[in-house]
């Protein structure tokens, strides 16, 4: 049957980096994000008869080479489970604008697995598609739910799974500054084998992440923005710092990415609380409460042209869409 689905992008406090199994994508530590309501992907998948491959539609336009080899793959995961070896129709649609400076996997393979999982009759609840988004792409783990949410590691592919742990129904914002649009030359699947076989800070970083993770959760349920930034930004630092001491080192950051980490510091010093976060990229994210979100807009303008600011409010999980997409 046809199934379309709307997921939307998240941004990770406490990162995944790491994997312990890399073909289940079984994380090292768990980690925690924020569901954004700015960005999001549509998708929706019919399985058809007669096709002797998936036909990827992305878009608007056929989509070919690794990209659409890894949807297939993904699909292929898909046929197993439901024993149903069709091929699909899939299109699908990313509303996050090219230089919000996200990435669309999350998102992308959130409501892949959604639209799959209903169109070839699996399991649809929250935690099985949640097993299953992981599968394409470890934080799309996370997207299936809204708010808050915390991807446990497990230890199997049965207990790894991300769980809803706050709504997030407070003023809470986020900032995101592109500043590079251009695709990374390190992936983060590469950038974490790197990391994981070679650095000699990653078993710091582990023990760290676990110990964030333990502390960000009482200060999401008390809505402590100052502490959950703290130990958000703390916990970038820490991530970063893994990649530095890797052999090759290597570092996303540019020059834009340290201007806007040291505006953070300087608002901070002018009693605005904004904290930073970055991910397998240049790209950096403020987390702020809503009451300031002008101040630091005004702040960020003279450093960066408009089109590269954009806030984003914590947003819905994964829902079915009823009209074709
Ligand atoms: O889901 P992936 O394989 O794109 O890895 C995401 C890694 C980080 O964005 C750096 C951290 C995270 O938890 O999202």
């Amino acid at each position: 049957m046809y199934a379309a689905a709307r997921a939307y992008t998240n941004i990770a406090l406490i990162k995944y980096w790491g994997k312990k199994d890399e073909q289940l994508i079984l994380p090292m530590n768990s980690s925690l994000s924020l569901t954004l309501d700015a960005f999001y992907t549509e998708t929706s998948v019919e399985p058809l008869q007669g096709l002797h491959e998936d036909e990827v539609i992305m878009a608007g336009a056929p989509l070919s080479g690794a990209p659409a080899a890894k949807i297939s793959r993904f699909m292929d995961l898909v046929r197993e489970k439901s024993r149903n070896h069709m091929f699909a129709r899939i299109v699908t649609r990313n509303h996050v604008p090219v230089a919000s400076g996200f990435a669309s996997s999350a998102s992308g393979f959130a409501a892949l697995s959604a639209a799959a999982a209903r169109a070839y009759g699996l399991d649809c609840s929250g935690t099985a598609l949640s097993r299953l988004a992981r599968r394409g792409s470890g934080s799309a783990s996370r997207s299936i739910y809204g708010g808050f949410v915390k991807w446990m590691k497990g230890t199997d592919d049965a207990s790894s799974y991300a769980v809803p742990v706050d709504p997030a129904n407070w003023p809470i914002c986020l900032l995101a500054v592109a500043v590079n649009k251009q695709p990374k030359k390190i992936s983060s699947r590469e950038g974490m084998r790197r990391t994981v076989k070679t650095s000699s800070f990653y078993p710091v970083w582990i023990k760290e992440a676990e110990r964030d993770l333990a502390r960000i959760e009482p200060a999401i349920r008390e809505h402590d923005l100052d502490m959950i930034g703290k130990i958000a930004e703390a916990n970038a630092l820490k991530m970063h710092a893994a990649m530095l001491a890797a052999e090759p080192p290597f570092t996303y950051w540019e020059e834009g990415t340290m201007t806007v980490m040291r505006r953070a510091v300087h608002l901070r010093e002018q009693g605005i609380p904004c904290y930073f976060t970055m991910d397998a990229g240049p790209n950096v994210k403020l987390l702020c409460s809503e009451a300031d979100v002008d101040r630091i807009l005004e702040d960020l303008s003279e450093f960066f042209p408009p089109e590269s600011l954009t806030v984003a409010r914590p947003g819905p999980g994964v829902d079915y869409l009823e009209n074709p997409i």
